[in-house]
């Protein structure tokens, strides 16, 4: 059977893929769980984690595929690039364990849905810090990402002397019969930045060493020297106009 799709209404389009009839195949229709858990009690506690955690996965992948995008289009019609790299992570097993015992949650799925919203975690490297805002912009005009939250650790560090753009963001995610609003992290920083904040995390948690007060003054000391580059290499972009796009 050939069907002709031309302007045709979306609804109609779907209708003309209606799947044959139970008499017309043999084959029994299936029903579908809906994807949030709370609604499917009858679906036992790891199939549920496996699911919540397919949910975010697939918000990563709608997030990098944004940011993806972007950077492409940037790599095609300009001389410089506001994206340097792009990362994510679902968030581990034992972190969230960890972050639902420090926070005194109980151990539901509904608890940690309404309180964890870092399972899926995108980072995004940027060259010169107007690029971080700059792709924080772009990122919240897009119809189907909503801003939730947004911590400025740059304009605000950290008293340690971390510095990066957070952003949690709502995406929508269509799944086969549903679709979801799907929480997303979104860590934006520059190359500057990113060097202190994993170099720092290595050493701090370090296991066999204790971390002392000399050790943190020095880290501080070297987030200040990062964010003087920073700054400066930030105005010698604008020297060379490179903050126009
Ligand atoms: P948690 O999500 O429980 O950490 O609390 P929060 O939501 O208040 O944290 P925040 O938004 O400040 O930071 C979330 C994430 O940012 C962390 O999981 C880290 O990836 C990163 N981050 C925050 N502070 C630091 C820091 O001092 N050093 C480094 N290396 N990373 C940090
Ligand atoms: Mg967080």
């Amino acid at each position: 059977m050939v069907e002709k799709i031309i302007h045709q209404e979306k609804t109609e389009v779907v209708r003309i893929l209606d799947a044959p009839e139970e008499n017309e195949t043999g084959v029994a229709e299936l029903t579908r769980p809906e994807f949030f858990p709370q609604t499917v009690d009858y679906l036992d506690m790891d199939r549920q984690y496996r699911q919540l955690m397919y949910v975010h996965e697939a918000a990563i992948e709608q997030i990098t595929a944004k940011l993806n995008i972007l950077k492409g289009e940037f790599q095609f019609s300009n001389d410089r690039n506001p994206i340097s790299s792009i990362s994510s992570r679902i968030k581990s097993k034992e972190s969230i364990v960890y972050k639902m015992q420090k926070k005194g949650l109980p151990f539901t799925v509904s608890a940690l849905l309404s309180n964890v919203h870092d399972i899926a975690g995108v980072r995004v490297i940027c060259p010169f810090i107007q690029d971080v805002y700059y792709v924080a912009q772009m990122l919240a005009r897009q119809p189907d990402i909503e801003i939730m939250e947004v911590k400025d650790y740059i304009r605000e560090p950290k008293e340690n002397g971390y510095r990066s753009l957070h952003l949690i963001v709502s995406v929508r995610v269509n799944f086969s019969s549903s679709s979801e609003n799907v929480p997303v992290e979104i860590q934006i920083r520059t190359i500057a930045m990113d060097f202190w904040a994993s170099t720092e995390h290595q050493l701090r948690y370090k296991k066999d060493r204790e971390f002392s007060e000399k050790d943190e003054k020095k880290l501080k000391h070297c987030a200040d020297l990062m964010a003087r580059a920073d700054k400066e290499i930030q105005s010698l972009a604008g020297d060379f106009d490179l903050n126009q796009w």
